[in-house]
């Protein structure tokens, strides 16, 4: 065959090849097959000086065309390929702006933190701090430094959890009485919320409930001060309708002492089944009275100086009333569809 006619067959078996090649990496085969050191347009340019004179200018002329038109070809494909890679990468990578965005699930506050927050800010609306303390107590905290010496019959009423010897967990926040008063000088004011522990599991008792202790000690307090407080604060979480009402008590570290209850608002008073005042229409919402003066000598402060009133409430039931739910065990087991309806 003339070399010219073997030289146009390669230039169409590459240009063909190249034209169906699909990637950047074929391409550079091809090269190398058509254009490189050993191809065979490469060994024809080479032989041209021994063929007969009056062939090689010719030869020589449409080897370089060859070359150079596969040389161009190849780019061309090789811009094509790349133009079509980066489009599919765009597409690949395309973000639709449209689309609804991913839903965080979104936690709301338990029932309990509820009442507490309000009864807190209520309280700091008023000048109050507030303080947090050990959940683990000791027994001095917890019992006698509020006049609850061992032995005393009232510590059997609280079913306490013993940690170690001279160890509890604390039976009510009113340990914080005492350790409020012995890290400050008079004036005080502090509320004191925190969990609280006791051997107790009905229906209205869970073995860890919410307390929120108060405190105030100054010069002239009284029980006027304490009821004017209480009214305020229940007015403030239950709304203007709530009734209260104040019952003469008992407790150690108190004297005089009381409780507030706050009417029904499960049954108002009128289902003598209900399983949340047991038909009382009344709910024990807190204990309370005034520092006993034997309380303030403990800690060095002045009883000829310095009254005060102290008060400790269960946020938890709080919340049954105020929403109206009757089983205080369901507040703790964490069940979401029980959580989510606040
Ligand atoms: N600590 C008492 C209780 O748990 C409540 C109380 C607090 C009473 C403060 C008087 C003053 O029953």
């Amino acid at each position: 065959m003339a070399v010219s006619a073997r030289i146009e067959e390669l230039k169409s078996e590459a240009l063909a090849a190249v034209a169906a090649s699909d990637s950047t990496a074929a391409l550079e085969d091809l090269r190398v097959r058509y254009l490189g050191r050993s191809a065979e347009l490469t060994e024809i340019k080479k032989s041209i000086g021994s063929l007969p004179a009056e062939e090689r200018k010719e030869v020589g002329r449409s080897a370089n065309l060859a070359s150079r038109e596969i040389e161009e070809t190849i780019e061309e494909q090789r811009a094509g390929i790349a133009l079509a890679e980066r489009e599919e990468r765009l597409r690949a990578e395309a973000v639709d702006v449209t689309l609804p965005g991913v839903a965080f699930p979104k936690g709301n506050l338990h029932p309990s933190q509820r009442i507490i927050d309000d009864v807190v800010d209520f309280f700091v609306g008023l000048g109050y701090r507030v303080a947090e303390g050990p959940e683990v107590e000791t027994d001095y905290y917890n019992f006698t430094a509020l006049g609850i010496p061992p032995g005393h019959p009232a510590r059997t009423m609280q079913d306490t959890f013993f940690v170690d010897e001279g160890l509890v967990l604390r039976t009510q926040t009113s340990p914080m009485q005492i350790r409020t008063m012995l890290s400050q000088e008079p004036p005080v004011y502090v509320v004191c919320p925190g969990r609280t522990y006791r051997r107790d599991s009905d229906p209205t008792h869970t073995p860890m409930f919410h307390q929120i202790e108060g405190l105030a000690v100054d010069r002239g307090l009284t029980l006027g001060h304490l009821k004017g407080t209480l009214a305020a604060m229940a007015r403030h979480v239950f709304g203007e309708d709530v009734k209260i009402r104040l019952r003469p008590s008992y407790f150690q570290f108190t004297e005089p002492s009381v409780e507030l209850d706050v009417s029904c608002f499960i049954c108002g008073g009128d289902d003598p089944g209900c399983k949340v005042c047991k038909g009382a229409g009344w709910l024990e919402m807190l204990g309370a009275g005034m520092v006993d003066p034997g309380v303030l000598e403990e800690v060095g402060y002045d009883p000829e100086e310095y009254t005060g009133y102290a008060f400790g409430m269960g946020p938890d039931r709080m919340a049954m009333v105020k929403y109206g739910i009757p089983d205080l065990r369901l507040f703790f087991e964490g069940d979401l569809r029980f959580l989510r309806q606040f």
